[in-house]
């Protein structure tokens, strides 16, 4: 046997700012699988992520939030690692960027870099809102295009015309934060001098690292030559100030990839048999891969290795990049219900439907991958249920009822452990390559030949004749034990099915090498069923549920466009535009919860003149809406009527609080009436 390998691997750290949504969890779920099958075969793999907690948006979006951003990323951790562990990925360490550990190594790289001369400083001329005290980056920027005078462009693109520029060609620039004509300001910046790596990226990106579309896409880059990376934004910030330099803050990009490093390190101080050094030190004989979306190449196979080599530490082994994820064949839509969060889906469905059907679907490539919604319910049903579990249910009870749950000895069927055998190399080398698609085809062949040759012995006809008990107990124990060896082959994937499995063959903890033995004389637990069929109505759901996710969101949302009530920062209104918003106090006559909404309340409301039919996304904070009864809020009176999937909402009520329990209904003091206008 080789030695066992020591593996470090890691998938993207998400934003603290938002849910994880199917999109993310393609990744997770490519990465946790690698690693499961890793595990199996005996290496040391260790499997690393992180919240990616820093930058202006997290800071802008707790001030907006009314907490400090260190309670937002805490409660978005939360969340994060809740879905994570449901979807069944097993990080050893899910971290957080903004950690003692990567507060030390992010300037501990930076000074390493700073001493062997690969920072420059300069000065940058960019837009600085005077009213909020804060420089802008170009998406807080907003104005004219300059090109087709498109009003309310950012300050980098046009929308309408797709023209690219920089902020200072808009036309009547503003701060989408406080609504401030920017001025132009000076200030000092530090550049990471990306073009002293020139000769080692393009030696590093052609070297087996990178799949050959992205080694293709880099060699763009790199022929046109690098640019200097700026690392620095100035206070207010959120982030690590940069050591020697007050008021300048490492940009989010440049600690965010550290704090892989960083994640790894605080599981180092729990895990005495981890040794940092040996995984991360120039030299190292450990193996490092990071699992990624094609959006973040650059960071990855370009900034990443270069401050690694700079800064005296390992280059990664490879870098493994993966497409985009698309349902029913389009971008995910929030309008059509396909952006589907982890904990929706979660909520109506076991997450290894899921696991296989990415496995399935999965190749090597960049590739983006289609969730088509129907083919993902026929294709588990058909190769799980069907094909997989249908074996072993198909062969425990007559184990059960003619030989008190005992498998035989002997081998019923030689061609099919033969077959057996001989396809786990090559499956194994689909897992190790990420091809797991393949895989999975290797696989259902094989449960397909089981299947076909338990039909063709009929357990069950020979079961009725006289004398054939011996026939039928040696057809069920061989089926069992085909069982047991596709189990092994799916435990990376199918980690919750492969427990259950295990427990009913009363057998330890499989692993790959198992696959080789065979159970004979072997007592079996009573057989449970293993898995069920997804049911399409609960996809239907899921995908209603998604649809009320972003009404509710809208409905929380103050008075407003779509645009507004997504984005965090309100751009300021005229008068007018104010004006015509007809607000009004209004009597809560009836409060009631909408039969299969999990967030909205419908609501008969009292204007004075009429009564309105208000759906609200309040329901976390009122779970007993009939409190609400008989109490005065406030609402906008003239939004258009829009029709929802449970009726026509003929306004929206005004709350405040970031969301969950925490929603506070507005309330006129007393005295108010119904129908009244706010002025
Ligand atoms: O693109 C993103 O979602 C980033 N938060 C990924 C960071 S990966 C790493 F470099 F930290
Ligand atoms: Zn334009």
């Amino acid at each position: 046997m080789s030695e066992p390998r020591q593996i470090l691997v890691t998938s993207a750290l998400p934003y603290a700012n938002g849910s994880i949504h199917l999109g993310h969890m393609l990744e997770y779920i490519q990465t946790d699988m690698w690693v499961r099958f890793q595990k199996l075969r005996g290496n040391q793999c260790i499997y690393v992520c992180a919240d990616d907690a820093h930058g202006s948006a997290i800071m802008l979006r707790a001030e907006k939030e009314g907490i400090t951003p260190e309670q937002l990323i805490a409660n978005v951790q939360a969340e994060h690692s809740s879905d994570f562990a449901d979807f069944l990925v097993d990080f050893d360490n899910f971290h957080s960027t903004h950690s003692e550990e990567n507060r030390e190594l992010s300037g501990l790289i930076y000074t390493r870099l700073r001493e062997a001369g690969h920072i420059a400083t300069r000065s940058v001329t960019q837009y600085f809102d005077p009213e909020k005290g804060m420089f802008l980056a170009d998406r807080f920027i907003k104005g004219t295009c300059p090109k087709c005078a498109a009003e309310d462009q950012y300050g980098d693109n046009c929308e309408k015309c797709g023209a690219t520029y920089a902020p200072t060609e808009l036309k009547n620039p503003k701060s989408a934060i406080s609504g401030a004509t920017p001025v132009l300001r000076d200030s000092q910046h530090f550049f990471f001098k990306l073009p002293d790596f020139q000769a080692m990226l393009q030696q590093w990106t052609r070297s087996g690292t990178l799949q050959e579309a992205v080694a293709n896409k880099l060699a763009e880059w790199l022929d046109s030559g690098l640019q200097e990376w700026d690392i620095s934004r100035d206070a207010p910030y959120f982030g690590f100030e940069i050591p020697g330099e007050p008021g300048k803050y490492f940009y989010v990009w440049l600690d965010a990839p550290i704090g892989y490093m960083a994640s790894f390190k605080n599981l180092c101080a729990r895990r005495p048999e981890l040794d940092f050094d040996a995984f991360w030190n120039e030299g190292s004989k450990a193996e490092l891969y990071h699992f990624i979306g094609k959006d973040i190449v650059n960071f990855h196979a370009l900034f990443w290795p270069a401050m690694l080599e700079g800064a005296g530490f390992r280059k990664p082994s490879a870098v493994n990049v993966h497409g985009y994820l698309t349902v029913n064949g389009a971008k995910m839509s929030k309008s059509r219900g396909t952006f589907i969060k982890a904990r929706t889906y979660l909520d109506h469905l076991q997450p290894e439907y899921l696991r296989y059907y990415y496995a399935a679907k999965l190749g090597r490539g960049v590739d983006d991958l289609d969730l088509n919604l129907e083919d993902f319910v026929q294709k588990v049903n058909s190769d799980l249920v069907g094909k997989v579990v249908n074996i072993a249910s198909r062969c425990a009870g007559f184990i059960h009822k003619g030989n008190e749950g005992v498998m035989v000895a002997g081998d019923a069927a030689p061609e099919l452990t033969e077959a057996f055998l001989a396809a786990a190399p090559s499956i194994a080398d689909a897992y190790e390559g990420r091809d797991f698609g393949r895989a999975m085809r290797e696989i259902m062949a094989l449960a397909d030949r089981a299947n076909a040759w338990i039909a063709d012995k009929a357990p069950w006809s020979l079961a009725k004749q006289e004398g054939k008990q011996d026939e039928v107990q040696a057809i069920c124990a061989q089926g069992i034990n085909l069982f047991r060896q596709l189990v092994i082959f799916l435990k990376p994937v199918l980690p919750v099915l492969a427990a259950d499995a295990e427990a009913f063959l009363n057998v330890a903890p499989l692993t790959w090498n198992d696959h080789l033995s065979r159970l004979e004389n072997h007592q079996l637990n009573p057989f449970k069923a293993l898995m069920s069929r997804i049911e399409p109505a609960k996809v239907e759901a899921m995908v209603a549920a998604s649809k009320e996710d972003l009404l509710a969101a809208e409905a929380k949302a103050p008075v407003g466009n779509g645009e507004l009530a997504k984005d965090p920062l309100s751009a300021e209104i005229e008068f007018d535009t104010f004006a015509a918003v007809d607000l009004r106090v209004a009597l809560i006559v009836k409060a009631e919860a909408v039969p299969g909404a999990d967030k909205l309340l419908q609501l008969t409301l009292d204007i004075g003149d009429e009564r309105r039919n208000v759906f609200s996304g309040i329901k976390s904070a009122y779970p007993d809406p009939s409190q609400l009864e008989g109490r005065l809020t406030m609402m906008v009176a003239n939004l258009k009527p829009r029709k929802m999937r449970f009726g026509v909402s003929e306004g929206m009520v005004m709350a405040a609080g970031p969301g969950g329990e925490e929603i506070y209904l507005l309330s006129p003091d007393s005295g108010a009436k119904p129908g009244q206008r706010i002025k």
